[in-house]
Parts: C-alpha cells; sequence; structure tokens
C-alpha cells in the first residue's frame, strides 16, 4: 500500500451503489473517513482539509444530483487536494457530471484529477423495471474490476479523464429537469391500507421533504428525487404515479436499509 495521508470521500446515496463504491475504497485505502453530502450540507460542515477528497454519487438525469451540485458550491478545500469523482449510473458514459463539476471546482480555482463511471444498476424506476437478477451479478462483478483498478489510481494519485458522451446534448435534460423540481413530488402516492408507519421513508429522505402528520408521508415539494422513499419502503407503499406499481424495488446487497437512512433530528 502506497504511503500517503487522509483521504475524505464524500457520498451520496438513496439505494446503495454509491455507499458501496465509498466503503469499498475506504477498505482498501488507508485512513479513509466517508462523509454523507445530506449530513454535512444539515450540519453545515463545509470545510475539508485532507490529502485526497473524493465524491461518489449517482448520475441524475445526465448529471449530478441536485443536493451534490449544492455542497460542491459550499465546499471549501485547505490545501491542494487532489481531487476525485465516481459518478455511479445505469448507463456509463451518456452524461456530464464531470464537466459541470469541474466548472463548479474552478470558480475554486480547482479541477478534478481523476474522473470515473462505474456502472452499477439503475435505481431510476419510473423509466424501467429494476434489472433481472442475474444481469446485476454480471454488473456487480465487472463492477469490482473495475473498482480495484480505481482504487490503485487513486492510492497513486494518478490522473484519469473520462468520455462524457452527448455531454452538451444532455444539459438540456438535466436543466428541464432542475426546473420542475417543484413538481416531482406530486407523482408520490402511499397506500395507506398498506403503510405501517415504520417511518422509514421519512427518515431516508436526504430533504427532509417528508412530514406524516397521520402515520403515512405526506411530501413537501422540494424533492430532489433520489427516489429513496420509494425503494426503501418494505412494504412497497409508495408509488411514483402508476409506472412503478409491481415494479422490483431496488438496493444494493452489500448495504443494509438503516445504513441509508439520516438522522438530522440529532444534529
Ligand atoms: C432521478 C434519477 C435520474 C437518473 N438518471 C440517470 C442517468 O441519467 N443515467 C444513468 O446512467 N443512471 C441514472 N439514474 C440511475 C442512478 O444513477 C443509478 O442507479 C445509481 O447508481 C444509484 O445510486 P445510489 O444507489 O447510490 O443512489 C438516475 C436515477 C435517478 C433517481
Ligand atoms: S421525497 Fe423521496 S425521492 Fe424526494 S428527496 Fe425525499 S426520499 Fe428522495
Ligand atoms: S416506509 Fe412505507 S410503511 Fe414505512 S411509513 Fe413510509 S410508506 Fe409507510
Amino acid at each position: 500500500m502506497i504511503d500517503m495521508g487522509k483521504t475524505i470521500i464524500y457520498y451520496y446515496s438513496a439505494t446503495g451503489n454509491s455507499l458501496y463504491v465509498a466503503r469499498f475504497l475506504q477498505e482498501r485505502l488507508p485512513a479513509v473517513e466517508l462523509r454523507s453530502i445530506p449530513e454535512e450540507l444539515n450540519s453545515g460542515r463545509f470545510e475539508a482539509r485532507a490529502d485526497q477528497i473524493g465524491f461518489v454519487f449517482p448520475m441524475h438525469y445526465f448529471s449530478l444530483p441536485m443536493q451534490v451540485e449544492e455542497f460542491l458550491e459550499k465546499v471549501s478545500f485547505k490545501e491542494s487536494p487532489y481531487l476525485f469523482a465516481i459518478a455511479t449510473c445505469g448507463v456509463p458514459y451518456w452524461g456530464r457530471p464531470f464537466s459541470d463539476m469541474n466548472a463548479i471546482l474552478a470558480k475554486k480555482r480547482r479541477q478534478l484529477h481523476g474522473a470515473w463511471f462505474l456502472r452499477l444498476v439503475s435505481n431510476y424506476l419510473p423509466y424501467r423495471d429494476t434489472a433481472a437478477q442475474w444481469r446485476i451479478s454480471i454488473r456487480a462483478w465487472f463492477a469490482e474490476r473495475k473498482l480495484n483498478g480505481i482504487a490503485k489510481a487513486v492510492a497513486q494519485n494518478d490522473h484519469h479523464d473520462t468520455w462524457q458522451v452527448l455531454r452538451d446534448m444532455r444539459q438540456r435534460y438535466h436543466e428541464e429537469w432542475r426546473e420542475r423540481q417543484e413538481m416531482i413530488d406530486g407523482q408520490f402516492s402511499c397506500n395507506t391500507e398498506k403503510c405501517t408507519s415504520c417511518g422509514m421513508c421519512q427518515r431516508i429522505c436526504p430533504k427532509s421533504n417528508i412530514v406524516r402528520p397521520a402515520g403515512y408521508p405526506v411530501w413537501q415539494h422540494k424533492c430532489v428525487e433520489c427516489l429513496g422513499c420509494l425503494h426503501i419502503c418494505p412494504v412497497e407503499a409508495i408509488d411514483y404515479g402508476e409506472v412503478t406499481k409491481g415494479r422490483r424495488r431496488y438496493r444494493h446487497k452489500d448495504i443494509q436499509p438503516k445504513e441509508l437512512l439520516h438522522d438530522f433530528s440529532s444534529k
């Protein structure tokens, strides 16, 4: 193992893919501290002091999740760290997360040194059903191989750029998605006959967008469409329009539901 100092990995994860990646790197690199981006936003901790700083997040509409973008605007780096990013996704290369990241980092006179896509499983259930188990297993095998290479590259502070296919064309989709943010959660509904009032949907929400005055969820129109609430509900009481009815919910096999929950109340 190469001798180096501390690494901070900021992660954002609704169904565990990005948390799995962050954990994978934590196990293979020395002195890695994981920090949850929603929890950093909630606590207002925006200073990062480490030799290496990484960001692991899902691709959302061909670019950054809204809260990852918000955090990148706010975070400040002390000294000159090695910066890297990994975008987990269902379809690799189609998008522009790293050029959008670099545009934000440029305002702080920084750029990414390493950037990688990592194809796992799409959790975007409104578009299509979760992949079959055999496909998930094959993707996991390829992902682990690629991750071993990424861990070695990060350990050596390697520079790594990547393809971002049709990145200019994809900007429009991302902007349109952001413009209709207040309408996103109008699509959610809860089957109150199935709901057991367990509260997991409320506790996974990275935006505190769910209240439960009568036990079941009510959405507050500041959703960032991570889809955590939809996937985590243990009785599948939550749906997104009609299209998700009967579709398989997803969570990365190595991540437990409780690892995805937030507890903002204690902060
Ligand atoms: C709102 C939304 C938009 C998404 N857009 C894309 C996309 O443009 N390209 C892609 O490959 N995957 C897309 N996905 C799938 C996720 O990027 C992918 O499943 C990711 O690994 C989930 O990570 P997580 O489990 O850490 O949340 C999208 C998912 C959501 C919820
Ligand atoms: S309401 Fe659901 S989809 Fe929206 S941000 Fe919260 S957990 Fe994510
Ligand atoms: S996670 Fe499901 S069962 Fe639990 S409170 Fe939310 S909707 Fe109800």
